[in-house]
């Protein structure tokens, strides 16, 4: 990476660009903005002829199709819709018999360091064993299965067994509480379970198998017919006669081959659930064809991976970058992978520059919120600094997940990437599939803190309410002109709530993404300015305002009222506040605290740790207009702990303004 071309050094001014250097762009598989151009020409002169080839070069088709796109029912919009393939046969069969076959697929890093490897030859094995195994037990093509797994290889094996047959995976992030899995068990109607025992985080076994139990134990689940467990520590856990299975009891005699079922290109590879403006979380489906074209596509395209690359994400399973950037993607892409099962500070806050040494990881991909924290302990513990480490082996680093803030850029860029590796920050949702916009490292000149272009044949935009255009420079909202063949396809059990939320009438069929953004006057950078609706980002986590409203109110002996709205955070990037009216009078001191805590654990227990609030304010009322209407905006400055300057005069009650601003 080249020096920056504006000589000015303050981290405030966002004007510095990083072109990338002519040996990144002279070895790139997309070479310099020419390349990048190329593509963007090739795809807007013919679209769908674009994506048939794309399609035809990166996958292999056990039924080639004949059909690119049908748009007849927009916006379920279907691609190579009469194609059929296997996602699971495009990850691992189809290296048998090349020199991949025996290459390390899988690094694993268990959370007190031990390491495993397995190589795509017996990874292959251990997925078809397993697939034979839910086939044994009833698990058929359609079928639904909820996984709930730590990191581990038995995580991705799940995941592909899965795919290899046809069923329809739900993972959920093992942080969720018992309460949350329920609620998708249900709406899944999944017929079976895989978990673990426990997980390993941080030096402590933390409970998996135990919170299924509750969440089944919560009723209305029979269409449950087998809980798989595996046995990730020592520890018994309680096994249910007739329901439950170890992974070893299950496996027992199962063969390792397993034929991939040849699937239709639109069936459903997984449903995964995330947050958006209601109290209900979003089942988001994807396809087969579209999404797996999406994975291994963005791998060539945003890491410009080579065969000899060691690829890292940091990101858990259970969230949308674990699927596509850990279980799918570095798979059909013939990458060796990092899997890392722990947390980022055990034993130290070195522990990611310290892997990255051992594994000669070449591509690190991580999230602004885990830069951002590391960047804190560093600088308190030059022990646990990068700069202890030999980092010399990566040449690109990837952002996700938020806006990287450039203070963060510029430390990661200069303490991680030596300035040289490119940082390509990646804009995508779980409802996009993969990247959307994102720089091509060995493309696109890069500027702190924008996620730059487009992606060849996204059709990314800012424009107004009404879906009219927005001059550079002009913020606005973030939508995508057409549909591309990584896009959700609906929500399960629930297409109306596809359509309004997705592809609201007033934008003419735009996708919308629900994040405003302004594109720079001079290069026409996307810079992405957060959620304009009632979504938080915490730690680079989705989660809904009305959710953690309704787990609040839903502590019906105490809470007799609750609003929550986010706050921005130096290092999770938004944090949850939550202002609650009680049933009792207005706690103070103390008994205020001890309320709080009373109330933090409670959403902990309805939804999970990750959506606690920080802040929580009492209040004897809250702000509201005459006709009964919450105004956020008003405890949004407050929870920031801005002065009120907007009007208030529509307020039904003004005085509650001040009391929530004291601190409780
Ligand atoms: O607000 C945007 C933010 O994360 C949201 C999507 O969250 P989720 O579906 O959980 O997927 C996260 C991982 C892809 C977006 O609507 N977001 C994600 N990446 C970025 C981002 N905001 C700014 N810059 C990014 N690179």
């Amino acid at each position: 990476m080249s020096a920056p071309t504006s000589a000015i050094e303050s981290v405030l001014i966002e004007n510095r660009v990083f072109p990338p250097s002519d040996a990144i762009v002279n070895a790139a598989r997309v070479s310099g903005m020419s390349g990048y151009e190329a593509l963007c020409a090739e795809a807007d002169q013919d679209i769908e002829g674009f994506w048939a080839r794309q399609a035809r070069s990166h996958l292999q088709w056990s039924r080639p199709f004949t059909r690119t796109l049908d748009a007849s029912n927009a916006p379920f919009f279907q691609w190579f819709a009469d194609g059929q393939l296997n996602a699971s046969a495009n990850c691992l069969d189809r290296h048998i018999g090349t020199p991949t076959e025996h290459k390390c697929a899988i690094i694993f890093e268990a959370d007190d360091g031990t390491v495993t490897r397995i190589s795509y030859r017996e990874l292959l094995a251990r997925v078809g064993q397993f697939a034979n195994a839910l086939k044994a037990h009833g698990v058929a093509k359609g079928d639904r299965v909820l996984i709930y797994m730590p990191m581990t290889i038995e995580g991705v094996i799940a995941m592909q067994a899965c795919a290899r047959i046809g069923a329809t995976h739900s993972v959920v992030f093992g942080g969720f509480s018992a309460k949350a899995v329920h609620e998708r068990i249900i709406d899944a109607g999944a017929v079976a379970v895989i978990t673990a025992n426990y997980q390993m985080r941080g030096g402590k076994e933390l409970p998996l198998k135990a919170i299924i139990d509750q969440a089944l134990a919560l009723g209305g689940c029979d269409s449950v017919g087998t809980v798989f467990v595996h046995q990730r520590t020592a520890s018994a856990c309680p096994m249910l006669a007739g329901r439950d299975k170890t992974f070893a009891q299950a496996l027992a005699g199962q063969s390792s081959d397993c034929a991939a079922l040849a699937l239709e290109a639109e069936h459903p590879l997984f449903i995964l659930y995330t947050s958006g403006s209601t109290g209900k979380p979003k089942g988001v489906q994807h396809s087969t064809g579209g999404y797996l074209l999406w994975a291994k596509m963005t791998m060539d395209w945003t890491f410009d991976l080579r065969p000899d690359d060691i690829f890292w994400c940091t990101a858990d399973i259970g969230w949308i970058t674990g699927h596509t950037y850990v279980a799918y993607g570095p798979l059909a892409a013939g990458a060796t992978q990092i899997i890392f099962e722990g947390i980022p500070t055990f034993p130290d806050a070195g522990r990611f520059w310290q892997m990255i040494e051992r594994h000669r990881c070449t591509i690190f991909y991580t999230a602004p919120t885990a830069i951002r924290s590391l960047i804190k302990a560093a600088e308190a513990d030059a022990a646990v600094h990068p700069a202890r480490s030999d980092l010399s082996s990566l040449r690109i680093l990837g952002s996700v997940g938020e806006p990287i803030n450039p203070e963060a850029w510029m430390w990661y860029h200069k303490n991680v990437g030596g300035e040289r590796c490119p940082i390509v920050d990646t804009f995508w949702q779980t409802e996009t599939g993969g990247h959307v916009i994102a720089p091509l490292p060995g493309a696109t000149p890069l500027v702190p803190g924008s996620c730059t272009l487009a992606l060849p044949g996204i059709a990314a935009a800012v424009v107004d309410e009404t879906g009219h255009d927005m001059p550079h420079g002009a913020g606005g909202i973030l939508v995508i002109k057409r549909p591309w063949p990584s896009m959700i396809r609906t929500i399960w059990n629930d297409p109306e709530r596809f359509k309004k939320s997705y592809f609201p009438q007033e934008l003419k069929g735009y996708y919308l993404a629900g994040d405003g953004a302004v594109r720079s006057t001079d290069r026409g950078y996307f810079r992405i300015t957060g959620r304009i609706d009632d979504v938080l980002n915490v730690s680079g986590h989705r989660m809904g305002t009305m959710e953690i409203e309704s787990a609040l109110v839903a502590k019906t002996d105490l809470v007799a009222e609750a609003a929550v709205v986010g706050r921005p955070d130096e290092v999770t990037g938004e944090a949850i506040c939550a202002f609650v009216v009680l049933k009792r009078l207005r706690p103070t001191g103390e008994e205020a605290r001890q309320i709080a805590n009373e109330l933090r654990n409670w959403v902990a227990k309805e939804i999970g740790p990750i959506a606690k609030p920080r802040d929580i304010r009492f209040g004897d009322n809250l702000p509201k207009t005459r006709s009964g209407k919450i105004m956020r905006r008003l405890l949004r400055s407050i929870a920031k702990g801005e002065a009120i300057t907007q009007d208030t005069s529509t307020l039904e009650n003004p005085a509650i303004l001040d009391q929530l601003a004291q601190i409780n």
